[in-house]
């Protein structure tokens, strides 16, 4: 009689107190990441890694560059990790580990946007917003070492390189540095959703993706003696139209895929049938299953198509340069998880559901291997009604979204510590009651 008196209000007291730590700590984050101080800390960073940009697996300088801030900040780290990549340790250095992830890599891509800190490296930019990503995890990680006698764990900051293509993903898991890790977090800028605003789903975000390339031969000749070559040029053309019929008749209408070649290259002359033609493109589908009979049939049509014009075809798929992304799903509970922090954060009007994009993403690898979730980030002001999208010369980021993506990213790995202590407290209590 007497514990039933004080048990529950004590219990509540303890509950709002808990909440309190987590609501607490997330607001700070944002205010903090917003001073002066830390917005031009951050920025900084971002414009030097934009006049900088490098390839997969050749991001040195940006790697040396997270390196000097993690030892000024005073946070451990192991490098090399995938060639390029830095994984850094905030925290007690204990279990449990929760990890959060940024890209590093750049684009081919000729930078269009005439301003005082565009791409000083011909040929290539930050057109994918990898400088931004690198940098919010940078301003996570100054936040969470600041506040590093409130983690119920240990942050593993993974800087990724070669997510366009090269997998690097593959590489940081076959590494072994993210054994233990309970679950990881990661984001994408999003030109097109207003400034703070989150979007994502439970369960499939991103489609799985792949790369194809088919060279088709015939016979070189005189164009005007068609009768004497095997024309490759006209095979390829049969074969991008009969390729375009396997998303049309051969795929249920509501099992999204896609099939795009954006590659074609053959002949120099206007008078010379070439000896041969290649073509390349990617396919894209949300289930293994389907990825896997996509694939089947585009080396199928491709072979096929060109016997019927006389032609030889050879097909290529991924290779180690260009692996096969899976699907980007995210854990459904880790949706409901990131739905109270972000609304916390930014405000539950700012919390949005999207529908899947054929897009994909290489943090699908993490994902494979532990409970991960991912989330794009707005960053579209009023005053820019048009922007441009990700991949184009005309590409920007707008400085603002710094802060909110270094909250996010501290906030969500802050709380789930404290989450995941207080769930296993949980079970270790239940766990005790039975005995
Ligand atoms: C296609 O391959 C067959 C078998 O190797 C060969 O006999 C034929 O000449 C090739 N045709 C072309 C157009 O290359």
């Amino acid at each position: 009689m007497i514990l039933s008196k004080w048990v529950f209000p004590v219990f509540i007291i303890f509950i709002l107190f808990k909440l309190q730590i987590s609501i607490g700590v997330s607001k700070d984050f944002l205010k903090i990441a917003k001073q002066d101080e830390v917005l031009d800390w951050m920025v900084g960073i971002r414009r030097k890694i934009h006049e900088n940009p490098e390839l997969g697996y050749e991001e040195f300088e940006t790697s040396r560059i997270i390196r000097d801030e993690l030892d000024k900040l005073g946070i451990v780290y192991k490098y090399p990790v995938a060639v390029t990549g830095v994984v850094g340790f905030v925290g007690s250095g204990e279990p449990p580990f929760v990890a959060v992830r940024a890209d590093m890599d750049a684009l081919p891509v000729q930078e269009m946007v005439e301003w005082e800190h565009k791409s000083k490296v011909p040929g290539k930019m930050h057109a994918c917003g990898h400088d931004a990503h690198v940098t919010m995890l940078l301003g996570a990680a100054k936040i969470l070492k600041d506040h590093d006698h409130l983690l119920k764990g240990t942050v593993v900051l993974v800087f990724q390189p070669a997510e366009e293509g090269g997998g690097g993903a593959i590489r940081v898991v076959d590494s072994g540095v993210l054994k233990n890790v309970k679950a990881i977090f990661g984001l994408h800028v999003s030109p097109g959703s207003p400034l703070g605003q989150v979007s994502s789903r439970s369960g499939i975000l991103l489609a799985a993706s792949g790369f194809f390339e088919a060279v088709i031969t015939g016979k070189g000749g005189h164009a005007a003696i068609p009768q004497h070559s095997i024309d490759p040029i006209l095979a390829a053309s049969n074969v991008i139209v009969s390729l375009q019929h396997l998303v049309s008749r051969e795929v249920d209408p509501l099992d999204s895929q896609v099939v795009t070649v954006a590659k074609f290259q053959g002949g120099g002359a206007f008078n010379v049938i070439p000896d041969s033609v290649t073509i390349g493109g990617t396919f894209r589908a949300f289930s293994k299953e389907s990825f896997m009979q996509l694939k089947q049939r585009i080396e199928e049509v491709i072979i096929g198509q060109a016997t019927v014009q006389r032609c030889n075809a050879t097909v290529e798929f991924s290779s180690k340069e260009k692996p096969f992304y899976p699907a980007t799903i995210n854990d459904n509970s880790l949706h409901k998880y990131f739905q109270n922090v972000a609304g916390d954060i930014l405000g539950p009007s700012n919390v949005k559901d999207m529908l899947p994009l054929m897009g994909s993403e290489d943090f699908s690898v993490y994902q494979e291997a532990i409970p991960g979730y991912f989330y794009f980030l707005g960053m579209k002001t009023e005053s820019n009604k048009n922007p441009a999208s990700a991949h184009s010369p005309f590409f920007e980021i707008n400085e603002d979204i710094l802060p909110f993506g270094a909250a996010m990213h501290a906030s969500l790995v802050a709380n789930y510590l404290i989450e995941i202590q207080d769930s296993e407290t949980r079970l270790n209590e239940e766990h005790h009651d039975e005995l």
